[in-house]
C-alpha cells in the first residue's frame, strides 16, 4: 500500500462509526440481547447466524465464519480496497482523510473515476446528437428509456472527440491511464473508441469503471473493451450487475448471459435480473459475486459445442462454492441463437420457457460425464465414477453433496466413497472453530478473556517482561495489554485495526469469537492464565541465562537478573 493513513485517524474513524448503523444499511438487523442478528449476507441461510456487536463494533457469522470491523465489512461486502473503505467511512463521518506528507497522491482512483464519469457524460450527449446511432439502437429494439437506464452512449468517428473534452482536465499520463486515449508513433494522443455505440460498465456502486464499444456495421473487431486499468478488471466484472440490483434489490435468481446486447434486450422485455461476462469465460470471482446477491444462478449458453464447453467451465467454478441452499442451472439456447435474438424473434414467454426448462448443476454434471463415459458397460461406469469423484469431492460438505453422491452411485451401480461430511451449520460451527484453535492454551485463554472483558488489563503490571517472552502468542498478548492500558477507550474494532495487514490480525479475530467454557468466568481464567504465562516466561528467561552463562558468559547486569529470577522462583 503506497499511501499510509495515520493510525490515529483509523482510530477516530472506528470511534465515529456505528457498525450497527453501517451494516443495517445493507442487511436488516434485529436486536437480540446485547447484539443484533440477521441472515448472513456472506452466505446463504434461512436462520440467522450473523451477529453484530455494538459493544465490540465487530460482526461475526457463526455459520460461515465471516467476521470483521466496519472497515472489514465494507471491504468484504462492497468488495472495496482498504483505502476505498476508509474513504467511505470518512465521508459518512464527515472527516477528511489525512495522508502522510510526501506520500504519493491519494491513489489515482478518484481522478480516474472522475475522468471515466466525464467520458460517460460525453458519450451520452454524443448519442443524443447522432441519429445514425440512435437509429441503430431503435433498430435493435431498444427504447430510449432502457438506453438511458444503462447509460448507453456513442463515440463519434473522430480522433479527438473525447480528447477535446478531457484535455486540460488531466495530465497526459492520467489520460493514457484511463484506457480511453492512446498515443501514436508521433507522440500525439487520440481517442481509442471511434464510431462505436458505447456501453458503460459500472461497478456495484454504480461508478463507471470502463466501456465496451460496438461498431454500427459488420466491421471488425465488433466489440472493443477498455483495457485493464486500476479500476477495471475484466475477469471480475459482470455487466449489468448494478442495474439488476437497482431494479430488483436481491433477485431470486440472476441470469448470466454472454453479451451486452443480451442484457439490454432482456431488460427491454422486462427481464431485469440479467448480467453478462465481458467476453471472458466465467471465473470463480464471478460465481462468488453472483452468489453474494442471489441464491440461484442461471447460466445461458449457446447450444453448440463451444457453448457446452463454456458451460462446463462455469460448472467447474461453481462446484467449490456450491453450498446447501444455493442453486445453479444451465440453459442451452437453440443453435445460432442468443438471448437477444431469441426473445426478439420468439417473445418473452418462449424465452421464459427455456429458463423454466434449464438443467440443475448436478444433472448437468452427471449427464455430461455419463455421456462422455458411455455408461452402458461396466468399464464405462467405472470411468464415470473415476471422472466424477474429483470434481464432486470439491462440493462443500452438506446435504446436497450427499444427494449428488447418491445419484452418482445409482448411475454407477456401486458405492462411490467420498469424504464424510462434517456439519458446518449454526452452532456446530462454533465448535469447529474452537477445534481449529486446537487447545485452550493459557495464552489463548488470556487473550480471549481480555477480549471478553477489557478492563482486565488493569490487573496486569510488568507487561514489559512479556514482550520478549519466547512463548508463542505472548508477544501478541503483551501488545494488546499495552495498547489497552494506554488507551482504555479504544474499541475492539479499533484494536483489531491496529493489526491490519499483520499476521496476528487473523488470530486476534478468531479469538474474539472463541468461547471456551473457561470464559464463563473470565476473571478466573485470566488470572490463572497470566500466572502460568509469567511463570513460564520467567523459567524460559532463567534457562536462557543459564545457557548463556555456559557459552558466552554473563554480564554483571545479567547475573543480577538471574539472581533475581531465581530468588523470585524460590520465594
Ligand atoms: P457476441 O459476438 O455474442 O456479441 O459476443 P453480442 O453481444 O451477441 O453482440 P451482437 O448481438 O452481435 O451485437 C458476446 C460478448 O463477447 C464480447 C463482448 O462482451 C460481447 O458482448 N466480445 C465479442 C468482445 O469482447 N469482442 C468481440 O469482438 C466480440
Ligand atoms: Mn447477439
Amino acid at each position: 500500500m503506497s499511501t499510509r493513513i495515520p493510525q490515529s485517524f483509523i482510530d477516530e474513524l472506528i470511534a465515529r462509526t456505528d457498525i450497527v448503523e453501517l451494516i443495517s444499511g445493507h442487511v436488516s438487523l434485529k436486536k437480540k440481547g446485547r447484539e443484533y442478528m440477521a441472515c448472513c449476507p456472506f452466505h446463504n441461510e434461512k436462520t440467522p447466524s450473523f451477529t453484530v456487536s455494538p459493544e465490540k463494533q465487530f460482526y461475526h457469522c457463526f455459520g460461515c465464519g465471516a467476521h470483521g470491523t466496519a472497515l472489514g465489512f465494507l471491504m468484504d461486502y462492497e468488495r472495496l480496497e482498504f483505502l476505498e473503505a476508509v474513504e467511505v467511512l470518512a465521508q459518512r463521518a464527515g472527516l477528511e482523510v489525512p495522508r502522510d506528507a510526501g506520500a504519493p497522491a491519494p491513489q489515482s482512483h478518484h481522478k480516474l473515476l472522475a475522468l471515466l464519469e466525464q467520458a460517460q457524460a460525453h458519450f451520452r450527449s454524443c448519442l443524443r446528437a447522432e441519429p445514425v446511432a440512435t437509429g441503430y439502437l431503435k433498430n435493435r429494439g431498444l427504447s430510449g428509456e432502457v438506453a438511458a437506464r444503462f447509460g448507453l452512449g456513442f463515440a463519434p468517428d473522430r480522433f479527438d472527440s473525447l480528447l477535446n473534452v478531457l484535455r486540460g482536465k488531466a495530465s497526459e499520463e492520467e489520460l493514457l491511464h484511463s484506457g480511453l486515449v492512446k498515443k501514436n508513433v508521433h507522440g500525439k494522443l487520440y481517442d481509442c473508441f471511434r464510431n462505436r455505440i458505447m456501453f458503460a460498465i459500472r461497478d456495484r456502486r454504480g461508478r463507471v469503471i470502463g466501456f465496451g464499444g460496438r461498431v454500427l456495421d459488420d466491421a471488425v473487431p465488433k466489440y472493443m473493451n477498455s483495457p485493464e486499468t486500476p479500476v477495471f478488471h475484466k475477469g471480475d466484472v459482470l455487466y449489468g450487475m448494478y442495474e439488476a440490483r437497482k431494479a430488483k434489490g436481491a433477485p431470486h435468481n440472476l441470469l448470466v448471459v454472454e453479451g451486452y446486447m443480451d442484457v439490454l434486450a432482456l431488460a427491454q422485455h422486462g427481464i431485469e435480473n440479467t448480467v453478462a461476462t465481458l467476453g471472458t469465460a466465467t471465473t470463480s470471482q464471478h460465481v462468488q459475486q453472483l452468489f453474494r446477491y442471489t441464491q440461484e444462478i442461471i447460466f445461458c449458453f449457446d447450444g453448440d459445442r463451444a457453448g457446452r464447453d463454456a458451460a462446463w467451465r462455469a460448472a467447474e467454478h461453481t462446484v467449490p462454492v456450491f453450498r446447501d441452499g444455493l442453486e445453479a442451472k444451465f440453459l442451452f439456447l437453440p443453435q445460432g441463437e442468443d438471448p437477444d435474438s431469441l426473445i426478439r424473434t420468439r417473445g418473452k414467454e418462449i424465452f421464459l420457457q427455456y429458463v423454466e426448462d434449464s438443467i440443475p448443476l448436478s444433472e448437468f454434471i452427471l449427464d455430461k460425464l455419463s455421456r462422455d463415459s458411455d455408461i452402458r458397460t461396466p468399464a464405462g461406469k467405472a470411468r464415470l465414477a473415476q471422472r466424477a469423484k474429483p470434481l464432486l469431492s470439491k462440493l462443500p460438505d452438506g446435504v446436497f453433496k450427499k444427494l449428488v453422491f447418491e445419484e452418482l452411485e445409482k448411475r454407477v451401480g456401486a458405492p462411490v466413497h467420498f469424504a464424510v461430511a462434517k456439519p458446518t451449520q449454526g452452532s456446530a460451527h462454533r465448535f469447529k472453530m474452537a477445534d481449529a484453535l486446537t487447545r485452550a492454551t493459557p495464552v489463548r485463554l488470556a487473550i480471549s478473556a481480555l477480549l471478553h472483558q477489557p478492563d482486565l488489563v488493569k490487573t496486569v503490571t510488568a507487561v514489559d517482561t512479556l514482550h520478549e517472552s519466547p512463548i508463542p502468542g505472548v508477544a501478541l498478548l503483551a501488545r494488546i495489554l499495552q495498547i489497552w492500558q494506554q488507551e482504555p477507550e479504544l474499541s475492539h474494532a479499533a484494536l483489531i485495526e491496529r493489526f491490519r495487514g499483520q499476521e496476528e490480525a487473523q488470530q486476534l479475530q478468531k479469538l474474539m469469537t472463541w468461547e471456551p467454557p473457561q470464559l464463563r468466568n473470565p476473571d478466573q481464567a485470566f488470572e490463572d492464565a497470566m500466572k502460568w504465562i509469567f511463570r513460564k516466561t520467567d523459567q524460559a528467561r532463567v534457562q536462557a541465562l543459564i545457557d548463556k552463562e555456559q557459552t558466552d558468559g554473563l554480564s554483571a547486569a545479567e547475573k543480577q537478573q538471574l539472581r533475581n529470577l531465581l530468588h523470585h522462583k524460590v520465594s
